[in-house]
């Protein structure tokens, strides 16, 4: 049975009733542009075969009903008492994606709902933009919002910031929200413009869950984002994007030693990102996997946002024919790689990566060739 098959199945039996709608939103790989979002730079991230599906139906009060199958729970909340923290993690993305609107003029309509998905969890794969987009596409099929991608996801980021407590930037909403199907995204984090960036011909994106998890990565998430802001002020600019390679050479004297690699890491990885974009139209896939490379050695020497079985899996896959590049994906310290391969040898290559890395590792990896989808959507039910 289908996801969508399901999900309508346990709403009739929970709610006697067919859905009105199933919405959909995907989870996220990013090529490349990595903690380069909360620096107000670009990013270059692909939307993934994998999304949470949301099917529901309005109520006539404001009460939000939903049930879900991954985690085995239903919870209710009133839209006129929403408290934080009240209920387990995957609900309070719902219930603080609705405090969210409301909270910033929206008069939002209740509804019951089932949601599921395939994204996994924790993984880095942006699941929980996933369940934030889903949330805001139910409300705006029940007409209480008009739909704009940039601006759900710019309140999914607060959701994110002062509902969840997490200081992640727009780069996983905005891309979960306003995805265009076949193509990677170039998005501009200030401007929050996006432009559509297809993927050379031949080549397939894998994503390599190493099976290591992001243990206290908020920690090291939110002290990143504070070196980054310190060199930012160091430079005497708004944000690490408006310093370019050279004024960081001529200027990085008296940084404090490890902004500085921070520093270099952002503004290096934010030309990178430009640069892959480029390559992306003119279709160049070795130029894209060098800078793929470029990057993963960025985020391990400067960043230092890796960990041993993300460098193991990246040089593994690195090493194999066919294979343009490959890096760690995400806020890192663990979690996921992706790799730009040959589609003709990416059965071999995905064989020969899973068996090496668990040689090197004793860890069972996972591993997905990914089409690039399209953003949140309304599907018919
Ligand atoms: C996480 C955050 C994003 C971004 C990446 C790093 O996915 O949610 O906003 O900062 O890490 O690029």
């Amino acid at each position: 049975m289908s996801l969508r098959d399901h999900l309508q199945a346990v709403f009739e039996k929970r709610f006697k009733a067919k859905p009105t709608y199933i919405v959909r939103a995907p989870g996220r790989v990013n090529l490349i542009g990595e903690h380069t979002d909360y620096n107000a730079g670009f990013v270059l991230p692909m939307a993934i075969n994998r999304a949470i599906y949301l099917a529901l139906r309005p109520r006539e009060d404001r009460y939000v009903f939903v049930e879900s199958i991954d985690y085995g729970d239903y919870v209710e909340f009133s839209l006129d008492e929403m408290v934080r923290g009240r209920h387990s993690q995957w609900a309070e993305y719902v219930k603080g994606m609705a405090w969210a609107l409301e909270d910033s003029g929206y008069t939002l309509n209740g509804w019951e709902g089932v949601v599921a998905g395939d994204v996994p969890i924790g993984a880095g794969l942006s699941s929980s933009a996933a369940i934030e987009m889903a949330t805001a596409r139910a409300f705006s099929a029940l007409g209480s919002v008009a739909w704009d991608a940039a601006n759900m996801a710019r309140l999914g980021q607060k959701t994110e910031n002062q509902w969840i407590d997490v200081q992640s930037g727009i780069m996983d909403q905005m891309i979960s929200a306003g995805a265009v199907e076949g193509n990677a995204l170039l998005i501009d984090c200030r401007w929050l413009t996006l432009k559509p960036a297809p993927l050379p011909p031949g080549v397939s994106i894998i994503i390599l869950d190493t099976a290591t998890r992001r243990e206290l990565s908020h920690s090291g998430y939110n002290e990143r984002r504070a070196q980054c802001e310190a060199a930012a002020r160091h430079f005497g600019v708004a944000a690490l994007r408006d310093v370019t390679m050279s004024q960081f050479i001529a200027g990085s004297a008296g940084l404090e030693a490890r902004a500085l690699k921070r520093a270099r890491h952002v503004i290096s990885e934010n030309a990178r990102t430009l640069q892959a974009a480029a390559a992306m139209y003119a279709g160049d896939a070795a130029e894209i996997g060098r800078l793929m490379n470029d990057s993963h050695a960025s985020m391990r020497d400067d960043f230092e946002i890796t960990r041993r079985e993300i460098d193991t899996m990246v040089e593994i896959a690195q090493a194999q024919p066919g294979c343009y590049g490959a890096r760690m994906t995400g806020g890192g310290f663990g979690g996921c790689c992706v790799a730009l391969v040959d589609t003709d040898r990416a059965d071999a290559f995905s064989e020969a990566v899973s068996e090496r890395y668990t040689q090197a590792t004793d860890l069972a990896p996972a591993l997905y060739v990914s089409s690039a989808a399209a953003g949140a959507e309304i599907l018919q039910a």
